[in-house]
């Protein structure tokens, strides 16, 4: 399967979005990564719908939206007017998580769940039959520029696992913490998407980090 990198614009300069977009659309990425923050299920608030038509006005690639939102089922059907073509939910925010992923599909969208630091993988065998995407996060979300916790790789090669036996072609996409050290094993872990905020936004070499993302091997 395909490695995929979605850079996310929460390391982007809010002052210049249009100039990072058009970065983006240049580049190796494949997929703009959107996070989204309430301010209750994260200690921080990212930013809502203005922000991510803007961004979807200038987007020439997927936006892969990551909504860190308590009661998401409130806002699907926006965040899919606003341009999104993933959604991806938490698996701690969503009581009744089947009917949620039924309700992004059915807008024709793909489907994902996102598990915390602390949320074991076993947790989805009864849905992973049924997402597109699983999105292990790799440091607590709310914030870019963290460290990357070691214990992810073992819970990447847990969703493969999980994977080969009932959901083959799942996507396993990474998010927090990723950079050019650790890129090649968790590809070789089993992710096929990772996200990248500050390893791609600080570099004095956007373009370039990205690409040496993209080709990342273990
Ligand atoms: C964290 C967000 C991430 C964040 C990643 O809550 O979900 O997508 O932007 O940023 P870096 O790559 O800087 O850790
Ligand atoms: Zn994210």
């Amino acid at each position: 399967m395909n490695h995929l990198i979605a850079p996310s614009i929460l390391a982007a300069d809010f002052g210049n979005l249009q100039r990072d977009i058009e970065m983006l659309n240049q580049s190796k990425a494949d997929w703009i990564h959107v996070d989204v923050m309430d301010g209750l299920f994260v200690p921080n608030i990212s930013f809502g719908f203005p922000v991510i038509n803007a961004v979807n006005k200038h987007a020439k690639k997927p936006l892969d939206v990551h909504l860190m939102i308590v009661d998401p089922d409130r806002y699907l059907k926006a965040i899919k007017e606003a341009g999104a073509a993933h959604i991806t939910v938490h698996y701690e925010t969503c009581p009744n998580l089947h009917r949620t992923i039924q309700v992004i599909k059915e807008l024709g969208c793909t489907a994902g769940v996102a598990l915390n630091p602390h949320t074991p993988v076993h947790l989805l065998e009864d849905i992973v039959a049924d997402l597109d995407l699983v999105l292990i996060m790799s440091v607590n979300p709310g914030f870019g520029g963290q460290h990357f916790i070691e214990h992810t790789y073992k819970k990447i090669r847990d969703i493969k696992a999980l994977s080969e036996k009932l959901n083959p072609s799942l996507l396993i996409e990474v998010d927090g913490g990723v950079n050019d050290q650790n890129a090649g094993t968790l590809f070789g872990a089993g992710a096929n998407v990772l996200v990248a905020g500050n390893s791609v936004f600080s570099s004095a070499d956007q373009l370039g980090a990205i690409e040496k993302l993209k080709q990342a091997v273990s």
